[in-house]
């Protein structure tokens, strides 16, 4: 993960590095740097922690007059996340910020036999230039042999005292672009430092490198042949997501649900049909199966994709998670179609899936809730999630909006087979109207759950469990208490717990037994009678009276089950958010998270 930025023009570049810097916190708050050009050469500041420390240091310091720098904010990935180990990392002359992993690192700085300062895998860039630059090469062809040098992922932003104001970049796995402004030349890991202040950007492609200075960029590829730029419009100001009243990002999210589930039907839903403009009937039904690929939250909201388009579309459906996906040399059908699903289009190994499918010649869908990002611009096809920012490091209303749009998918495709028709497909329609009021009324249970969670700060762990669609659910909820609370929690079938994690039962042992009425109800009312039988405490989610359970959510009563999965996902988000604030924890920037993961 990390993100970097940098800056070369006529205003104080400081600040706009700090601020392009606040734009890219979400992915990654270990520690932040930046490094300008100076007369006597360049200066570095650096401090461990969330941007605002860094803020703090550079508070007194005068950098007037310093139009050209680089910045970086850090998740550790190798080395702790110290200020030894923040970006920039640098030698005397030249200063680099990095994004990526290089996975040779332990062997290159065996060969370069130099003293390093940090434990990072980064520092070894900025050794491989200067000892290029000793060897007697120009500064270019240093920065070109030392990108020969490197394997693994990077986005790359280096600057050297040998060039002054000058910036040399590469990508390579990573995402980079370059923002074109009145103001100067920016680089960014995203669009969000960009937007408001540069009118177009350029993204690169892998392989691509290039140097910059504030009138001219050049731009090569792999072959060191030049490559024209072309750029895509940037949106002309930011909306800035605010708490509005909140304690936290994630708990406004979390009310926010119900508004960005009516967005999602907006124009879908006509008369006695569901209609999805961005994809025609016959794109959808020539396909015979799905493979369904994401990361973390993502990958919960797939797997309830598969339930629910084996359900309603009756077509064959996997579900991987992709960092296993990639590696396992799927056999893929030809005649599949992928869905990759991810929040910021820029998780790296959802990102490699899509690319790797895509060479094979398999047809892939995005679901994504941030436009331009490298998986919507990669896949054949995208549906923009419409979830707007989502700022909570822990995903709330972006899994909503992942799951309402593959149910409205599996739907789409059912009706457009023709499987799904009559009164089944109007059952659907209505229950999928019906949603946004579910979310909006179960907020009111949050007093309760306040309540109710000073009871369960301790213990040796927690068992979500759940069957059918409520087992994903119970993975989502076990995933956002780990997330912000820091407890151990699991999510499992409900039907597995006998197969081993039964022998953890005893009273400190805290299930939450999802029990939706529509399915399975007896079936988990038994699993969890033999939870009680071991003493676990159990909390029923629940839309009855329940005799074994030690604490009862009571949740209303649907026919259709999607409805109970909704409201049981406020219940599970609530609980999550009030045990983290008791316990003190920062709700929205947990600790050892980024939202954005762009390293494998
Ligand atoms: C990180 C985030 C999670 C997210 C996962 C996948 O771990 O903290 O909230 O679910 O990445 O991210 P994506 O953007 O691909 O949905």
């Amino acid at each position: 993960m990390c993100g970097i930025v940098g800056y070369i023009g006529k205003r104080e570049a400081k600040q706009l590095l700090l601020s392009g810097l606040k734009e890219l916190e979400y992915r990654g708050y270990d520690s932040a740097g930046i490094a300008l050009f100076q007369e006597q050469g360049i200066q570095v500041f650096k401090a461990t922690g969330k941007l605002h420390h860094l803020e703090d240091k550079l508070h007194a310091v005068s950098t007037q007059g310093l139009t050209a720098g680089i910045g970086h904010t850090r998740w550790a990935t190798h080395g702790k996340p110290t200020e030894l180990n923040a970006h920039p990392h640098g030698l005397t002359h030249s200063y680099v910020v990095h994004n990526g992993i290089i996975e040779n690192y332990v062997a290159l700085k065996k060969q370069l036999a130099s003293t390093f300062i940090s434990q990072t895998d980064s520092e070894v860039i900025v050794h491989l230039f200067e000892q290029h630059l000793n060897k007697g090469k120009s500064p270019t062809t240093a920065f070109t042999a030392t990108l020969a040098d490197l394997n693994g992922a990077y986005a790359i932003l280096l600057i050297t005292e040998h060039c002054p104001e000058q910036i040399f970049f590469a990508r390579n796995g990573s995402p980079l672009q370059i923002g074109f402004s009145e103001q100067g030349l920016f680089f960014a890991s995203s669009d969000a430092p960009l937007v408001g202040i540069c009118q177009n950007t350029c993204y690169l492609e892998d392989g691509q490198w290039g140097i910059a200075n504030a009138q001219e960029v050049l731009l090569f590829d792999t072959q060191h042949q030049a490559v024209t730029i072309s750029t895509s419009p940037l949106p002309a100001s930011s909306i800035t997501a605010q708490k509005e009243g909140f304690r936290f990002f994630m708990e406004k999210e979390i009310y926010e649900q119900s508004t960005v589930i009516s967005d999602i039907l907006m124009g879908r839903l006509q008369a006695q049909h569901i209609h999805i403009e961005e994809i025609s009937p016959d794109w959808l039904t020539t396909y015979q199966s799905i493979t369904l690929c994401a990361c973390g939250t993502s990958y919960h909201a797939a797997l309830t994709g598969s339930y629910l388009l084996e359900q309603l579309a009756k077509i064959p459906t996997n579900v991987a998670i992709a960092s296993e996906f990639r590696y396992r040399n799927p056999v893929l059908n030809p005649e599949g179609l992928l869905i990759v699903i991810s929040q910021s289009g820029e998780t790296a190994d959802t990102l490699e899936v899509l690319k790797l499918v895509k060479k094979q010649g398999i047809k892939t869908l995005a679901l994504c809730n941030v436009d331009n990002s490298s998986i919507v611009r990669l896949a054949d096809k995208s549906l923009l999630l419409r979830a707007g920012i989502e700022k909570g490091v822990a995903s709330t209303k972006a899994f909503s909006a992942q799951i309402m749009t593959l149910w409205l998918l599996a739907c789409y495709w059912g009706q457009s087979k023709g499987c799904l028709h009559g009164i089944a497909l109007q059952k659907e329609i209505q229950a999928l109207e019906k949603t946004h009021q579910v979310l909006r009324s179960a907020t009111s249970v949050h007093d309760r759950i306040h309540r109710l969670s000073k009871r369960y700060l301790h213990g040796h762990g927690f068992f979500f469990i759940g069957r059918d669609i409520f087992y994903p659910l119970a993975l989502e909820g076990a995933l956002k208490l780990k997330e912000i609370s820091y407890l151990h929690a699991e999510g499992y079938p409900a039907g597995e717990m006998k197969h081993g994690p039964i022998a953890l039962a005893d009273a400190e042992l805290f299930t939450i037994a999802l029990m939706g009425k529509s399915r399975l109800y007896n079936k988990i009312k038994s699993n969890v009678e033999e939870l009680s039988a071991r003493d676990s405490t159990i909390i029923a989610i629940a839309t009855e009276y329940f005799e074994l359970a030690d604490d009862l959510i009571k949740i209303n009563a649907y026919t259709h089950p999607m409805l109970e999965f909704f409201e049981m996902l406020i219940v599970v988000q609530l609980l999550a958010l009030e045990i983290a604030i008791r316990l003190g924890n920062d709700v929205d920037m947990p600790r050892n998270l980024a939202k954005s993961v762009t390293v494998e």
